[in-house]
């Protein structure tokens, strides 16, 4: 029996900051944005959108193409929780249109949360072959303005229905994964920022990547040859290429320029869209198919997960016959391409817009009419939401 991802879409706000735009205001280098750390553009989340609304438009897509009947569960990862206590999940699942009995629940650990709720997906299923697991990876990446992280920032979702019938990719069960205590990313409760030390950060993930890697050719007995490309978790693009080469010099130069080819391509979507946490590699994963006309079924593609704190996972995926029609109902360029790009002012005004404070009935700047889930503000200390299907 096979199990993996039977279909997933994406969606992200329809707002875009240029970063040479960002780097000029900033004082920086418009060089170091694009190039040195290789960023391009980034997703600028409206205060009529948060996790909720945008897990809610990427599954939509989703679900317009699968029956709800058969899922069985909810699984919704993210870092950027709109209640300490009551779950997104819960929210999504009644926009949503699922059935009362199912589980649905929030699963929480920095950008690894989504991972982890697809390994659990892929257990479930494992042991209940008639049932379908909906997975939603969703995060607003938010530093604040003038941070060094400004530029790393980005917003979005990945939503991804895990079946029997992997229609895009099979789950290799051959995961290595591993946790750590490190104070390089946090974001204590009180704060609508992430805090970081991205330095430590990314030496962090470097390191993990190096580990996994080794002990994943052990445990699996494969090498660098047999993998057509990977997909790595994107805080910002160069990230990718800090990891992946680290290992090149394990094939030959002919593997090394392919296996930098696909990596190019795994970052084309990530780098106009920017970090969203616990979605990012599921967006790398997507950019690499969709982008890639040099990937074929039967191949092996490598997924390195990352969650500051710090747990990463490696593992593997293998692709589908038929996968490029599975993924061309959904244009995530033109969704791409259809963002209003702000101004600098725009964008800030945007930014400093949100509605974190509860205490105070106020209406959020939702359009409506929109057909997409949008969030509407507070009253009585409760998240109001409309959604039209
Ligand atoms: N032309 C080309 N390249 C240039 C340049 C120019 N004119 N000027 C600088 N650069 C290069 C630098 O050489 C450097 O390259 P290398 O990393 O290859 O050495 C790169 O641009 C960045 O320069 P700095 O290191 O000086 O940049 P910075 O101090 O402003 O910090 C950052 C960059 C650490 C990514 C920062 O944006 C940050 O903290 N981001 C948020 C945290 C983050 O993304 N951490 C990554 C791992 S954590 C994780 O994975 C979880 C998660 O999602 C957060």
């Amino acid at each position: 029996m096979t199990v993996g991802i039977e279909q997933m879409t994406f969606y992200t706000p329809g707002f875009s900051l240029d970063m040479v735009e960002l780097a000029k205001a900033r004082g920086e280098e418009p060089e170091k944005y694009t190039i040195g750390i290789g960023q391009s553009q980034q997703s600028v989340l409206p205060n009529y959108e948060d996790v909720v609304t945008m897990g809610v438009n990427a599954a939509a897509t989703l679900l317009k193409t699968v029956s709800t009947a058969d899922i069985e569960m909810l699984l919704f990862g993210t870092e950027s929780g709109v209640d300490n206590s009551k779950s997104a999940a819960i929210f999504a699942k009644n926009f949503l249109g699922l059935k009362d009995d199912i589980r649905a629940i929030e699963v929480k650990q920095a950008c690894y949360g989504g991972t982890f709720a697809l390994m659990q997906a892929k257990d479930f299923v494992s042991l209940h072959p008639d049932k379908k697991v909906l997975v939603i990876a969703a995060d607003v990446a938010r530093y604040g303005l003038h941070t060094p992280g400004e530029v790393t920032q980005g917003a979005g979702a990945v939503a991804m229905l895990i079946s029997t019938d992997p229609k895009i990719a099979e789950i290799n069960g051959d995961s290595v994964y591993m946790v750590q205590d490190e104070p390089d990313f946090w974001r204590p409760i009180d704060s609508d920022i992430a805090l970081v030390d991205g330095h430590q950060s990314t030496d962090v993930y470097k390191d993990m990547f190096l580990s996994l890697w080794q002990r994943y050719k052990v445990q699996n007995q494969r090498s660098l040859s047999d993998f057509a490309g990977f997909a790595f978790h994107l805080p910002y693009t160069k990230m990718g290429k800090k990891a992946l080469e680290q290992i090149l010099p394990e094939v030959d130069e002919e593997r090394q320029v392919a296996l930098r080819k696909r990596l190019t391509e795994s970052q084309y979507y990530n780098r106009l869209v920017g970090n969203l946490y616990t979605g990012s590699l599921y967006l790398s994963l997507l950019s690499l198919l969709d982008r890639s006309e040099e990937l074929a079924a039967g191949d092996r593609i490598g997924l390195f997960s990352f969650g500051s704190g710090a747990e990463a996972e490696l593992f593997s995926l293998t692709l589908t016959t038929g996968y490029q029609k599975v993924l061309s109902q959904q244009n995530v360029q033109e969704m791409l391409n259809k963002r209003r790009q702000l101004s600098l002012f725009e964008y800030e005004t945007m930014f400093t817009s949100q509605l974190f404070d509860s205490s105070e009935d106020v209406r959020s700047e939702a359009p409506g009419q929109t057909g997409r889930c949008e969030f509407l503000g507070w009253q009585g200390h409760y998240r109001q939401y409309q959604y039209k299907k």
